[in-house]
């Protein structure tokens, strides 16, 4: 059932490209006849839900004119959410809130009937991410589920939505279900940007090529990844603290990179935008800590999250960069340099994900963690 491979979840990292390209299949295509000319298709938001479209309207159509977007969820999909907040605000021109499922539950939030709530999750179980949908609801909110498995809770709850296609996610850590959220929510930023008129038809295409070619890139790259994660965990795999850091869309990469880590091989990380451990974080950089820096050229923060490379290497930190394919400016100053292919920046998450999951992997492998039932971890969460 592994496949060969030793563990569920080196199984699904392995398994992303084709998990990404069932995501893909069918939702972005080009016309026979137009060269460079692409158009995606969601058809879960294009037509509503049976008895929901009586008054003929789409929930893309509801969607393109909310007047924010809230996202809702808990763990690693919270933080695709994050992502996902980059790429609307960018590509589809809207206001985008991003809350953990459990706090937005608790309190009074205020919502409008112009809202659309979208909750993220893999099982579709996740109790309090159902539980904010129904919030939404009896605010009369549009919902929308962006969900992996079919007929689940919240797939049935929401008036509308997009599965994942990733296949069965066994591993708790998850991986492929988050690529696969990125994935889905980028094509809903891209064709609420069409739909509200944001985005020019070159740029749609232009985005459009370099998605379709994400789950080939990734493929190419693994086995030589691989074996470059492998040196690097061998060198942390004693660490008792680890910090993980980026800017911009890098910095929820961050997030769910020190999640991975403490999911897994239970040392203790954090994520931190760069910028921001200037104010308090800082003093847990000392010698040997490991930090990994997400820095890719096309980030606009690119300049200060260097300057935040060298401050680390300073004071004598273990510092691993991800940087694009062919960046010489951190030879000097990483200790390891991986090196990304190159895509979009909103793609970008994509690919820098992978090499922070493959490393919390191997870490764990080294340390004799269980790694597809960490400790006191539930595949998904359905108390309360
Ligand atoms: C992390 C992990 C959890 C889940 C969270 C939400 O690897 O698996 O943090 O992401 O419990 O679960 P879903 O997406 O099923 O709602």
């Amino acid at each position: 059932e592994k496949g060969g491979y030793k563990h569920f979840m080196l199984k699904e990292i392995m398994d992303q490209p084709n998990a990404m390209r069932n995501a893909l299949r069918g939702r972005i295509y080009q016309p026979a006849d137009v060269p460079d000319k692409w158009e995606i298709k969601l058809g879960g938001l294009e037509k509503a839900k049976e008895g929901l479209s009586a008054d003929g309207i789409s929930p893309l159509e509801r969607m393109a004119n909310a007047s924010r977007l809230i996202f809702a969820a808990c763990g690693t999909s919270w933080h695709s959410s994050l992502i996902a907040k980059y790429a609307f605000e960018k590509l589809a021109g809207v206001a985008a809130e991003v809350e953990y499922a459990s706090e937005f539950r608790y309190r009074k939030p205020l919502i409008c009937r112009s809202d659309c709530l979208i909750a993220i999750s893999q099982s579709g179980e996740t109790a309090d991410t159902l539980e904010a949908i129904k919030m939404a609801k009896q605010h009369q909110a549009l919902t929308i589920g962006v969900v992996n498995v079919v007929g689940s809770s919240i797939a049935r709850e929401t008036d509308a939505g997009m599965y994942l296609h990733a296949g069965p996610e066994i591993g708790v850590a998850s991986t492929k279900a988050f690529t696969c959220q990125v994935v889905a929510l980028l094509l809903m930023a891209l064709r609420l940007g069409k739909q509200r008129g944001v985005l020019s038809e070159t740029t749609l295409n232009s985005y459009c090529a370099a998605l379709n070619s994400v789950p080939d890139s990734i493929e190419k790259w693994l086995a030589a990844l691989t074996d470059q994660t492998r040196i690097v965990s061998k060198y942390f795999r004693l660490a008792t603290n680890a910090i993980f850091s980026g800017m911009g869309i890098h910095f929820p990469v961050a997030l769910e990179g020190a999640l991975k880590l403490k999911e897994i091989s239970y040392i203790h990380a954090e994520g931190f935008p760069a910028s921001e451990i200037r104010h308090g974080g800082i003093t847990l950089i000392r010698n040997f800590v490991p930090v990994i820096c997400v820095a890719m050229r096309s980030d606009p923060a690119y300049e200060d999250m260097k300057q935040m490379v060298q401050d680390f290497r300073a004071k004598d930190a273990a510092v691993v960069v991800l940087t694009d394919d062919g960046n010489t400016d951190f030879s000097n100053i990483a200790h390891f340099t991986l090196h990304c292919p190159d895509t979009k920046l909103e793609l970008q998450p994509l690919m820098c994900c992978i090499p922070l999951q493959l490393l919390s992997y191997y870490i764990a492998d080294m340390r004799g963690c269980s790694i597809d039932q960490p400790r006191n971890l539930a595949k998904s969460v359905t108390v309360e």
